[in-house]
């Protein structure tokens, strides 16, 4: 089985990028990890990172047509921005878990709207870059 695991914008600075929320393990450290969980479940990861929103429409697409079990979706800021990212996890059949390194609730109230959570099969958030772990159990679960 087939999993995505697609990244939105600013996440290819993680290890510096305000390390303070975001913790110090860069994208690639995320994506070593996640490679090694994915092996012991018997699963396949696609891990992919794109500045531009519509990659990210793209690849939900891509999902699909790749019969993927599931994406986790880490849309960062597009995900309290973008109804089409919204449309587009609607209209695929796979399931999209939610991810985030940290807990947008938690944060300034322009994060509290996702786009993509009232679109998404479920969220993990706030566990750090544990929350790609957690949610890749999920999947492997689904
Ligand atoms: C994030 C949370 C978003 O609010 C923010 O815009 C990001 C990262 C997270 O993983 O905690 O870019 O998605």
């Amino acid at each position: 089985p087939l999993i995505y695991v697609l990244n939105g914008p600013n996440l290819n600075l993680l290890g510096t990028r305000e390390p303070e929320i975001y913790g110090t393990d860069t994208l690639d450290d995320i994506a070593g990890r996640l490679d090694d969980q994915a092996h012991e479940l018997g699963l396949e990861i696609d891990f992919r990172q794109s500045n531009h929103e519509g990659h990210l429409v793209d690849w939900l697409h891509e999902a699909q047509a790749e019969s993927a079990k599931a994406v986790l979706l880490n849309a960062g800021a597009y995900t309290h921005t973008s109804i089409a990212l919204h449309d587009a996890i609607k209209s695929i059949k796979v399931p999209v878990i939610e991810v985030h390194l940290s807990d947008p609730m938690k944060r300034e109230p322009f994060r509290h709207i996702s786009y993509v959570g009232m679109a998404a099969h479920s969220c993990f958030a706030g566990h750090g870059a544990k929350s790609y772990e957690l949610a890749l159990d999920a999947a492997a679960r689904l």
